[in-house]
């Protein structure tokens, strides 16, 4: 039996979800594109050719979502703010009705006894913006902070928990540099000048909250983060450790804790982040927690003829890997949370997502016996308390996903959810993994009684 009794007793139990992959409505109330739209229309981007356009219809069905998260037992739900919704061309002319859409989720949440934690970017740029140079334009970041102001001014008498950015990486490498997501640029120069913007962006959003939201603010950015470990002993591959280990996790957490950026990095990509006097103090101003998405570690090996970091990840013979296929490695999270710890002496941590996708079969009965989903869970959980056992301060957890969603470039196949959802019908069914989690929770309640 999974005792999870050591884990804090005010641990927030929550599950996450994003805008782009579960809203719908792309064009309804005012929303004009995201890089996101014009990515998923543009042919070969998405598997299946899938789009967001519909997604979970969650912009329709909100109500019974909320109803399902109660069903779970959550303490929180981690959702994200669609920028082109609320200022449609980016900048300028605020869509009261956009915001409205926010404004009946927050009440509904708070009524429901579900604290509302609010992610600002989580890559659904507007499509304008892009247009106007996007990331790699420093005027984006000063945008992002217009945008925060906005919804802060209008959500902050309810809300006080904010991610600014999520995975900072995904935006910049796999955005502008691998092309894998939106806007599918493939430029190392555009990419470090995003990485910085994105960075800067997320310090003047904490600045904006605390200068627009009544509520005593509890910010944090997201970090998609990974232990790397080289695949031999060669002192080539030692290096290229080092070096993935920097692209992944230093490029990202030195800043923001007040290191700067690696100089050993700045050297491997040969290109300066655009830095101006201020930047880093404004990148490196304090937040209340970090927020940690983790799901595979890395294992590297030299990569000479490749792109930067020059590491390639090679596959773990024998392991267990999930649909995407990423290997199954609960250890990889302890470990990163001791190591941040360790590192970085972080006040609070809180795992913004952990999860795995899964090819789950709806039985005739109707339910979704997702074993290896409610192993996973268990397993990552038992590692976050392990963590805290060795002094992580974790307050929280947020499962990926509450629901199956748009899994980006890999469309709808891939199901992170909790609960199933049909996407014909749009019906929503639990899974055991879903009933273990309400279940595990109570269980912490109840142990801390
Ligand atoms: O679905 C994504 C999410 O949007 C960001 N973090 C990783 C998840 C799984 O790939």
């Amino acid at each position: 039996m999974l005792d999870l009794s050591a884990l804090p007793p005010g641990f927030i139990w929550g599950a996450a979800t994003a805008a782009y992959q579960i809203e719908g409505a792309a064009a309804e109330d005012g929303r004009k594109p995201s890089i996101w739209d014009t990515f998923s229309h543009t042919p070969g981007a998405v598997d299946n050719g899938d789009t967001g356009d519909v997604a979970c219809d969650h912009y329709h069905r909100w109500p019974e979502d909320v109803a399902l998260m109660r069903r779970l037992n959550l303490d929180a739900y981690r959702f994200s703010i669609a920028w082109p919704r609320v200022l449609p061309d980016g900048v300028g002319t605020v869509n009261q009705a956009g915001l409205d859409f926010y404004d009946r989720l927050v009440d509904a949440l708070l009524a429901a006894g579900i604290r509302p934690f609010v992610t600002l970017y989580h890559w659904d740029l507007p499509q304008a913006l892009q247009d106007a140079g996007g990331w790699p334009n420093r005027a984006t970041a000063e945008a992002f902070a217009d945008y925060a102001a906005v919804v802060a001014g209008r959500l902050g008498d309810r809300v006080a928990d904010w991610n600014t950015v999520n995975e900072p990486l995904c935006v910049s490498w796999i955005g502008h540099l691998d092309g894998r997501m939106a806007p599918g640029e493939r430029d190392l120069t555009r990419a470090v000048h995003t990485s910085h913007h994105v960075l800067l962006g997320h310090g003047l959003v904490n600045q904006a909250i605390r200068a627009s939201a009544p509520l005593a603010p509890n910010v944090g950015i997201v970090c998609n983060l990974s232990p790397i470990e080289p695949g031999s002993d060669r002192p080539e591959d030692v290096a290229a450790a080092v070096r993935a280990d920097g692209h992944t996790n230093r490029w990202w957490l030195d800043p923001v804790f007040g290191r700067g950026y690696p100089a050993d990095m700045i050297e491997c990509y040969g290109v300066e982040p655009p830095v101006r006097a201020g930047d880093l103090d404004v990148i490196a101003s304090a937040t209340e927690f970090l927020g940690i998405n983790y799901y595979f570690r890395q294992i590297v090996v030299d990569d000479p003829a490749g792109t930067a970091p020059f590491a390639r990840q090679i596959p773990v013979p024998g392991s267990v890997e999930t649909a995407m296929p990423w290997e199954v490695y609960a250890r990889g999270l302890q470990d990163i949370l001791v190591g941040v710890t360790e590192t970085y002496n972080p006040a609070s941590i809180l795992v913004t997502e952990n999860g795995s996708a899964w090819y789950d079969t709806v039985e005739s009965s109707g339910e979704i016996q997702d074993k290896e989903r409610t192993d996973y869970l268990e397993q990552h959980l038992e590692a976050v308390r392990d963590a805290v056992l060795r002094g992580a301060p974790v307050d929280g957890y947020f499962a990926w996903s509450l629901l199956d969603n748009f899994e980006w470039a890999y469309g709808y196949d891939k199901r992170f959810g909790l609960i199933h959802v049909d996407y014909d019908t749009q019906v929503r069914t639990i899974k055991a993994s879903g009933y273990r989690y309400a279940d595990l929770i109570t269980a912490h309640k109840r142990s801390r009684d």
